[in-house]
């Protein structure tokens, strides 16, 4: 059998969702295991984007794969139903493939108030993320199966309609043992509880810690791929090393399209930052890096990396006041004349001291390439 698991390296947003959707045909369970809906992987299939904020990046194509949402996250059940629904119409039949943890945390109406009334200082996505945490942490949170008990309200009873399953993982431990499992992250190990740019960061654990805190300890993992993109993006407010400002950023944004999947809001944007990213390899377990969107880069004859910063980051403390030393690196015409990358990759290699596994160079299935092939 052989586990892997797709982290964001960064900020979230680094193309996890069309890895994740790419790889799922060789896995048969796709599991994620934190944050919630204000995550938003974004997929196309068959030219079509589809956007999920909790359903696991699966390629639904393939009859095999299943999706499974862990105990680390939070889950809102009517976005959840939306989800399936609309699934659902391309895929009849699809939620019986589609497995909830019981043991879930759900988010409420009153979670999503209190993000908007109180979290507009970290950039949160409002989607009771934080709030559903706290209450969690705090003891007083209410578990999806807490439901069971509880007279089965109309979004439960919905999804069973739907044929979604609810269920524990030592309920199916066996089968999980006997599959080939690909753990999603969410957000990325910059956005970390822990070990992300406190207070800036979401509120669940983005690093393979969240995978053994979700009940998945007897699941050895032979891989953990880092997403990055070939420059850096970020939502929210807190500390950016590498950020670019004015024309410079506006410019960058637009030919990365780089808007949020699930707010629409403009992301900032700079370009690859090496010292954030040997920092998230270390806190976040990674072992293997992909790295995307190397098509929004066509064209440049220089491109800016930051190697390192003045004093290593050892700690999220250490990001408020960086002071990144920046090099330039040869570009490319075109990502798919892979030879132009090499300079770029051989660069990353070096100062994270991970091999790149995977690249991208566009939003398709065929853009996907194995680079240590
Ligand atoms: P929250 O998770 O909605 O509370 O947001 C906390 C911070 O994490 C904000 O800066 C958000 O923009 C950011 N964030 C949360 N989820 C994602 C994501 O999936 N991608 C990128 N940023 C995210
Ligand atoms: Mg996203």
């Amino acid at each position: 059998m052989s586990n892997i698991a797709v982290l964001g390296a960064m900020w979230g947003d680094e193309g996890k969702g069309h890895i994740t959707h790419h790889l799922s045909r060789d896995y048969d369970w796709v599991i994620r295991f934190n944050g919630g809906a204000n995550a938003g992987h974004t997929i196309y299939r068959d030219g079509v984007k589809f956007v999920h904020n909790l359903l696991p990046s699966v390629d639904f194509r393939h009859p095999h794969v299943k999706a499974y949402l862990g105990s680390g996250m939070v889950i809102d059940l009517e976005k959840l139903r939306d989800e399936v629904v609309e699934a659902d119409k391309t895929y009849p039949g699809v939620g019986r493939r589609i497995y909830v943890d019981k043991d879930a945390f759900i988010v409420e109406q009153k979670h999503k108030e209190e993000d908007k009334a109180s979290n507009a200082h970290i950039g949160s996505t409002n989607r009771g993320i934080g709030p559903a945490y706290k209450d969690k942490i705090g003891r007083s949170g209410k578990r999806v199966g807490n439901l069971f008990y509880e007279g089965e309200p109309a979004a439960l009873l919905d999804l069973m309609k739907l044929g979604v399953n609810f269920t524990t993982v030592l309920e199916i431990e066996d089968a999980f043992r006997a599959s080939n499992l690909l753990f999603e992250g969410a957000q990325g190990v910059l956005l970390d509880i822990n070990h992300g740019i406190y207070p800036y960061v979401s509120c669940s654990d983005a690093t393979v810690g969240g995978i053994i805190a979700s009940g998945f300890a007897f699941a050895k993992l032979d891989r953990v791929y880092g997403v990055a993109k070939c420059y850096t993006t970020k939502v929210g407010e807190g500390p950016f090393p590498t950020e670019l400002h004015g024309e410079a950023a506006d410019d960058l944004r637009k030919l990365g399209n780089e808007f949020g999947a699930t707010t629409g809001r403009p992301r900032r944007v700079g370009w690859l930052d090496l010292a954030a990213l040997t920092y998230a390899c270390k806190k976040g377990g990674i072992t293997h890096l992909i790295l995307t969107k190397f098509d929004i880069l066509n064209g440049m004859p220089k491109v800016p990396v930051a190697v390192m910063y003045k004093k290593t980051p050892t700690s999220p403390s250490d990001f408020f006041n960086a002071v990144p030393l920046t090099t330039e690196v040869a570009g490319w015409d075109d990502a798919k004349d892979y030879s132009q990358l090499k300079d770029f990759i051989g660069l990353v290699e070096k100062f994270t001291k991970r091999p790149v596994g995977f690249i991208s160079c566009g939003t398709d299935d065929r853009d996907i390439t194995n680079w240590a092939a």
